[in-house]
């Protein structure tokens, strides 16, 4: 039996927008379980950032609550959600927000100098290893504005995972790279997974979804579709894609 990490009752975002009411995700209620890959599609506009943006506790929900291990982070005030956000949980949005004036290295390494509990040398190292994961090392000392968008997305990628947060929230962290860049950063979260950080993913790239032990799928901010995958082998990459796509098409995808 699986623990759930984090869950959702009657889950709802809205925007006011117009003079009116945008209800973007509607009654939710969704069960994540520690260790798992979970990975979320839909189609563009159907409110993937929005729910990710909700369950991670970086907004606040409409109604409805987000259980994280047992706390309701919809109650929590919001120094006590900044503590665990910065302790449980990673994030890679789809905007990156480095700091400008701080270098790669250390744009990755601040995330770390701030967990009390890792020296800073130790941080230094594993930043360092993450940098050679991720082919960036090269530009270590580079500022975000002189190195290209993709290594920019691996940057922040880096830094969600730094301080190994138990959790990890990731908004398309392949949207913005080639093969083999894609192929290092799922590499990448399928190691911190198997070394046992549950991964919240959400991506259009059936290669990436493959990566996956559990699909769902967001229509118009309801979850649709909800797949179960058998552990990943890369062997199986090709009948995975395959069931995968199939999934999708019986979805209207
Ligand atoms: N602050 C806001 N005010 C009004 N509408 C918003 C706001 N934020 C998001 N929306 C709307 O909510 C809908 C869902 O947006 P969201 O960013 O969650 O989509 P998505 O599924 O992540 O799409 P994509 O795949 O393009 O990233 C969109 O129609 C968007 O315009
Ligand atoms: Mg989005």
């Amino acid at each position: 039996m699986k623990n759930i990490i984090l869950k959702t009752k009657d889950l709802c975002k809205s925007f006011a927008h117009n003079g009116g009411q945008l209800h973007i995700i509607s009654n939710v209620d969704l069960e994540l379980y520690e260790g798992d890959f979970t990975v979320i599609m839909g189609a563009s506009g159907s409110g993937k950032s929005t729910l990710l943006y909700a369950l991670s506790g970086m907004d606040s929900a409409t109604s409805g609550s987000v259980i994280y291990n047992g706390t309701d982070i919809t109650g929590l005030k919001e120094n006590k959600l900044a503590r665990l956000r910065h302790t449980d949980f990673g994030f890679v949005f789809q905007q990156m927000h480095l700091v400008s004036n701080l270098t790669i290295f250390e744009n990755i390494a601040v995330t770390g100098y701030l967990n009390k509990s890792v020296s800073a040398k130790e941080t230094d190292k594993r930043v360092d290893e993450l940098l050679e994961k991720m082919s960036i090392s090269h530009i270590k000392t580079h500022l975000p504005s002189q190195v290209s968008g993709g290594e920019q997305q691996r940057c922040a990628i880096a830094r969600a995972v730094v301080n190994k947060p138990k959790l990890i929230f990731a908004d398309e962290p392949t949207g913005a790279l080639n093969r083999k860049n894609t192929r290092d950063v799922l590499d990448l979260l399928t190691e911190l997974n198997k070394q046992g950080q549950s991964i919240l993913m959400v991506t259009h790239d059936v290669r990436a979804a493959a990566r996956a032990d559990r699909i769902l799928y967001l229509s118009d901010g309801k979850i649709l579709g909800d797949l179960d995958l058998p552990p990943y082998s890369p062997e199986d990459i090709k009948s995975r894609e395959t069931q995968i796509n199939a999934w999708l098409t019986s979805l209207e995808w």
